[in-house]
């Protein structure tokens, strides 16, 4: 049976694009698997504590004290959530360039050497093998193409935290041009929702 993992990381609560466009996707897998588990992580609206170094010393070594210990707790339950998974769905909108804080705190917890990547003599090797991931990035301005490419600190982002744990088979959802007025919003929802369709044919069903 398909087990889905859903990431949310909007700060927006129920006006959030990113948040709407991510239960479209899921409700879409769902009509295709009725049968479809699903976890679900609000990171905007729950925040995981940010990293410090007792945090570090619990996910990365051998924790030694309490707060170590609620660390490295925290990052097996949330890497448990991401290895039963086979599709992760992960809303992303954009903060200042780049991917919200709580969205990078959950990698942080689950990057981890020896458990979802680790380094060989030939480089390092993502541990997560044959998930699919469709990510729906949300920002107010245009950077899929036009002189604002270059400031597109998301969706490289993304790709690389995803990559250098195994998973490849990322399809981006992409609401841009939400800040160019109405019609431009209207727009690019309903473009996105077709991109959606379409990234949720493209997943196998294992259910
Ligand atoms: C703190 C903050 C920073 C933002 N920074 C950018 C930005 O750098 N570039 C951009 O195009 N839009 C930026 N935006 C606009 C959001 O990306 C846009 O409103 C998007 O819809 C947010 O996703 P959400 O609706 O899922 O919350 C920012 C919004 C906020 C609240």
């Amino acid at each position: 049976m398909s087990h889905v993992l859903i990431l949310t990381s909007s700060i927006a609560g129920d006006a959030s694009v990113s948040g709407g466009l991510v239960a479209r996707t899921v409700a879409s897998l769902r009509a295709r698997q009725p049968r479809l588990q699903a976890t679900t992580r609000d990171l905007g609206g729950s925040p995981i504590p940010h990293l410090d170094a007792d945090a570090v010393a619990g996910i990365r070594g051998e924790p030694a004290n309490e707060a170590q210990r609620a660390a490295q707790t925290l990052s097996n339950t949330l890497v448990d959530e991401l290895q039963r998974a086979d599709t992760l769905v992960i809303g992303a909108p954009m903060y200042n360039f780049g991917i919200p804080s709580t969205l990078k705190t959950w990698f942080d917890y689950v990057l981890r050497p020896g458990v979802t990547f680790r380094y060989t003599e030939t480089g390092p090797e993502g541990l997560l093998k044959g998930k699919k991931a469709i990510v729906v990035v949300s920002r107010g301005g245009l950077y899929s193409e036009g002189p604002a490419m270059a400031y597109d600190s998301q969706e490289p982002h993304l790709r690389t935290l995803l990559g250098f744990m195994g998973v490849t088979d990322v399809a981006f959802i992409r609401a841009e041009r939400l800040a160019f007025g109405p019609e431009q919003h209207r727009a690019a929802i309903s473009n996105a929702e077709i991109a959606i369709e379409q990234a949720v044919d493209s997943v196998r069903t294992a259910a």
